[in-house]
């Protein structure tokens, strides 16, 4: 299996380099904005050099893990985040089905309006709060409409070992204050990179046996929490580690939403129903807790 992966430096994208190694060769491009010695351009924004590119590589499957993720950059720069999140997606798609190949991208929980409590099904209605929701909903449809040949994951609150991530920060902070404010009235589940790319490995197989079970999926680790909890949990781990801290768990404050105003407005509920994945892949996904602990004791070394 010949595989094109897009967004490779990425924090899904850089554990898809190892996950997906085990399935063929991989042919792995970043944003650099020049081409490659080989001619190929992994730029979402040159859409042209994408079609391009996937005519010249001729993959099987191509894996998009790239995406104009900065929420609120992206409410000054919508044309962009279109082209990015939307049509270059829509680009791929078209391109893989001229081909017979597959395409495997990634959407996210701000495709809905927050409200309630539930967790949200795919067949639920959408409706984005934000520039970002919205032009990854786009995509999606492009993505459905240009090639049948499609799996969507959404996901949540993505982090990664690399990088910087929520959870860095939290202990950063807690290592020079003794007090922090963490948001408690947003819900859903800090899924990890590592989930991901494990999922997308053992999905694309699959597909190769079973192409009936192409279409959009909710993929997150399994219970919930809100930043508040997820914040307390990463002090709490921490401390268990030996790391010494200024703020306590017990001294990590709530507040809500309203007293931190953004550009881009994010959904209260960010719930996710995998039951869908789990029966039609076989699969189990892990409680956030696990990978978060898992996280949190690689990068303290210990
Ligand atoms: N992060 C989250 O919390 C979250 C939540 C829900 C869904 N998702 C979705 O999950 C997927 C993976 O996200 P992630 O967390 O891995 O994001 P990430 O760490 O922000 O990585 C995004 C990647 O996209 C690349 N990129 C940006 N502009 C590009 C362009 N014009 N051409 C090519 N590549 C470009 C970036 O490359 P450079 O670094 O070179 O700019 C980066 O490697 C995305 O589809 C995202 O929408 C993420």
């Amino acid at each position: 299996m010949r595989i094109l992966l897009l967004g490779c430096n990425g924090q899904v994208g850089w554990e898809l380099q190892r996950s997906l190694s085990v399935l063929g060769e991989v042919v792995v491009l970043g944003s650099d904005a020049k081409k490659n010695l080989q001619g190929l351009s992994g730029n979402l924004t040159d859409l042209d050099g994408l079609a391009q590119t996937v005519q010249t590589v001729r993959p099987d499957v191509i894996v998009n893990a790239a995406a104009h993720t900065a929420v609120d950059k992206a409410e000054s720069e919508p044309e962009l985040a279109r082209t990015i999140n939307a049509l270059a997606p829509g680009v791929l798609a078209a391109e893989a089905h001229k081909l017979g190949a597959w395409l495997i991208h990634y959407s996210t929980d701000y495709v809905f309006d927050g409200s309630g409590t539930t967790p949200w099904t795919e067949t639920d209605a959408t409706g984005p709060l934000s520039v970002y929701g919205a032009t990854k909903l786009e995509g999606e449809q492009l993505v459905a409409a240009n090639n049948p040949k499609h799996l969507i994951l959404r996901t949540s609150w993505v982090y990664g070992a690399r990088g910087g991530n929520f959870a860095k920060t939290m202990l950063r902070l807690a290592s020079e204050r003794e007090t922090l404010t963490v948001i408690d009235d947003q819900f859903g589940a800090p899924t990890s990179a590592e989930l991901l790319a494990d999922v997308t490995a053992h999905a694309t197989r699959n597909l190769q046996s079973r192409p009936e079970l192409a279409g959009l999926y909710h993929c997150v680790a399994s219970g919930e929490t809100t930043w508040h909890g997820y914040a307390r949990f990463v002090l709490q781990t921490a401390q268990a580690l030996g790391t010494v801290l200024k703020a306590s768990p017990e001294q990590v404050a709530p507040t809500s939403t309203q007293n931190y105003p953004t550009p881009a407005k994010r959904p209260r509920n960010s719930r996710l129903n995998t039951a869908k994945l789990q029966d039609a892949f076989n699969l189990t996904l892990p409680h956030w807790q696990a990978g978060v602990g898992r996280m949190l004791t690689e990068i303290s070394g210990k």
